[in-house]
């Protein structure tokens, strides 16, 4: 099995020679490849639907029927998400975002996604950001400082009620680095000329502003010019197009990650989806 590492901090492509490879590779060498860099694309393989349910269950524990049903997600029989153009959720662009990080307890699960009907390459191009890279490599001693005293408040859609101010500053409790939680859907600037779908975000997660110790707000900019200046370095931030059969695996710990739009929404594009929890999360609830 070919492993070429796509960017020295993030994103690694495995093609392997056969389909086989795929499933003889053990679950702790997946996972390991899948923490050292965050986005793993699997190429060369074309799973059939069979096939695809079984493999995407060695990176995590799969979410329950109930898990989904707080995140308002439909579901087949086998806990595969079926995000297409069939339906409005598949049409969108969606803006630098980690995924489902508002939950107090179901945080950034790792999704793997298998492209079973693509017609376009050029169609929803999908961005990816280590959001640790600028904090550890760029920031003097009492930036970082500075930056750990904020939190971020994110709004849960589900109950009303709740906002949740999480810390800026987290650590990946797998690889123990520090990273910016840029957890957002609603920074208010377009990046790489990528509109927020205010309709999406109505209905899903955003951050409603960052804080500081004292609960005054500084502003989101300064989020939106963290992911600006992290996509200057090629280290932390590689692009990834589609291509029939092709898988993409991500972690949602220390990367985000955007897609661009569909470039024909009458044309039937179909991706699998699967959503998995992270082990240690299991071990530590
Ligand atoms: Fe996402």
């Amino acid at each position: 099995m070919k492993v070429e590492k796509i960017r020295s901090d993030i994103g690694v492509l495995v093609s392997p020679d056969s389909k086989e490879e795929l499933f003889e590779t053990t679950i702790d060498e997946w996972q390991k490849l899948l923490y050292e860099n965050l986005v793993i694309i699997i190429d060369k393989t074309k799973l059939s639907y069979d096939e695809f349910n079984s493999f995407s269950k060695v990176f995590g524990r799969p979410w329950t029927e109930k898990e989904h049903g707080i995140h308002f997600e439909p579901i087949d029989e086998n806990g595969i998400n079926h995000w297409g153009t069939k339906n409005a959720t598949g049409l969108r662009s969606l803006s630098w975002h980690t995924d489902n990080s508002w939950h107090p307890t179901l945080r950034k699960p790792i999704r793997i996604l298998n492209g079973a009907k693509i017609f376009d390459p050029d169609s929803a191009v999908v961005h990816f950001l280590n959001t640790g890279y600028l904090f550890n490599h760029q920031f003097s001693e009492k930036e970082r400082r500075d930056l750990m005293n904020l939190r971020i408040v994110v709004w849960d859609y589900k109950n009303k009620n709740a906002c949740y101010p999480y810390p800026l500053v987290c650590q990946n409790p797998h690889t123990k680095e520090l990273a910016l939680d840029l957890s957002a859907m609603d920074i208010n600037r377009d990046i790489l000329g990528l509109k927020k779908e205010a309709d999406y975000i109505k209905g899903n997660t955003f951050i409603i502003d960052l804080i500081d110790q004292y609960g005054k707000s500084v502003g989101l900019e300064l989020l939106a010019d963290y992911i600006e200046e992290s996509m200057n370095h090629e280290e932390c931030y590689f692009s990834q197009r589609w291509s029939p059969g092709l898988m993409m695996v991500l972690s949602n710990t220390n990367s985000m990650h955007m897609r661009e739009r569909v470039t024909e929404q009458d044309r039937d594009r179909l991706l699998w989806r699967r959503t998995l929890s992270h082990y240690f999360q299991d071990q530590l609830s």
